[in-house]
């Protein structure tokens, strides 16, 4: 492809160290612009792209990813372009409730609706501002660490339309349940998490739920059980797509590393004689027998440890297909062992191009590439996943 030099050290080094693409990633002059759908954008930090016709956001993601494998890629668009996200973490701080703006991390953007996530979220806004005035809560400073309610987590379980919202406090304070209480009609699982740690995330220990501790989602006739703190891809409709061509795939013994709650072993389990799937956070692995109890699954087997502790004592690794699916920074200290090993055919699933084509230079010594597809998870973004089906040479 014109212009573009053969991977070399120095390539390397770039990727090392812009290890995410979305600095990368430029509008072209020529790019279709229209108007943006939601009344934050250009100030949220939510999106970028709203202004972008999706044609040509698909058009930028194909042509960024094309040059940095040096080969034709095939980009799958989201069969939704907006209200896809099935997950949004709203921050409460300095009295406003949001997403934090553009460049910053020290601001917030008082939020009235969001294009990304779904409708509820321009439904309920006004609501939580009423309770919260009503109840006296208090936001969280997170630049002081000090205050009460840090977060406002709202999922959506699209296929089955059912509602989670999640309050993660500073303490114990049950000041929260006060508000819990008069939302029990409008969800179909409330939970109160704590997190007392200086640690900015969303995650917390569950103290109290409402209703249920968790919504059910359902991916063709396979059922997923979401608690609080699981992990599931953010766009269900991809996601589902993401899953049936691994599915096609897929066959035999299969190794499933960076599991998650089983979603992919479940649903791929009945097309394979065993599944062995891998992950290391505890309240993932007790979702996933859930998961597997509720779909009757009994050839999936869940083991709950780190990848790198899984893969460092093992000589081989006798699987038909092996999965990654690892988090944004990649393998990392897992890659040298995946390629100690070298199963005899790998299905990686990457959130972040930049890093895996870091990882695929390495690859490519001994695998070649038999299928490599982009699917759009994250529309008005800069954000891509990428499925790509190495075979061993
Ligand atoms: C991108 S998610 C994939 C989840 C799952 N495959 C899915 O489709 O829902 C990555 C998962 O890897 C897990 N994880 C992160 N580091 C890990 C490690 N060192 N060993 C095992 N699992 C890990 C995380 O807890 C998370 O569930």
């Amino acid at each position: 492809m014109k212009g573009i030099k053969r991977m070399n050290y120095f390539n390397l080094i770039y990727t090392s160290f812009y290890s995410d693409y979305m600095l990368a990633l430029k509008v072209p002059e020529d790019a279709c612009k229209r108007e943006a759908k939601c009344k934050h954008f250009g100030i949220c930090g939510g999106c970028s792209y709203q202004h972008i016709c999706y044609k040509d956001q698909l058009r930028m993601k194909k042509e960024f990813l094309e040059k940095l494998f040096e080969r034709e890629i095939k980009i799958i668009p989201s069969p939704k372009e907006f209200f896809y996200r099935n997950k949004i973490e709203l921050v409460y701080a300095f009295n406003k409730l949001g997403l934090r703006e553009k460049g910053t991390y020290k601001r917030v953007v008082n939020l009235k609706e969001c294009c990304l996530h779904s409708e509820k979220v321009k439904e309920i806004l006004p609501e939580l501002h009423e309770l919260f005035k009503e109840h006296g809560i208090e936001s969280y400073d997170y630049l002081r660490h000090e205050g009460y309610l840090r977060y406002v987590v709202l999922r959506h379980a699209k296929f089955s339309n059912q509602h989670m919202v999640t309050f993660v406090t500073a303490n114990e304070a049950p000041i929260i349940s006060k508000v819990a209480e008069s939302l029990k009609e409008h969800f179909d699982s409330i939970v109160w998490s704590i997190n007392s740690s200086k640690a900015d995330t969303s995650f917390g220990a569950v103290q109290q739920f409402w209703n249920s501790a968790h919504i059910e989602e359902r991916f063709e006739d396979i059922k997923f059980k979401i608690g609080a703190n699981t992990f599931f891809q953010n766009n269900s409709y991809v996601a589902l797509q993401i899953y049936r061509k691994i599915k096609e795939r897929a066959f035999g013994k299969v190794l499933d590393l960076y599991a998650g709650c089983a979603t992919i072993s479940a649903f791929i389990a009945d097309n394979c004689d065993s599944v062995e799937a891998v992950e290391i956070n505890s309240e993932a692995i007790d979702y996933g027998h859930t998961n597997l109890h509720i779909n009757d699954i009994t050839n999936v087997e869940l083991l709950q440890q780190d990848v790198y502790a899984y893969l460092k004592n093992k000589q081989s690794l006798d699987f038909d297909y092996v999965i990654l699916d690892p988090p944004r920074a990649g393998l990392e200290r897992a890659f040298k062992h995946v390629l100690r090993l070298k199963p005899k055919s790998i299905i990686y699933l990457s959130c972040n191009p930049v890093v895996f084509r870091r990882e695929l230079f390495f690859f490519k010594k001994f695998y070649k590439v038999s299928e490599m597809l982009a699917y759009d998870m994250f529309p008005q973004t800069p954000h891509i996943e990428l499925l790509c089906v190495l075979e061993r040479k």
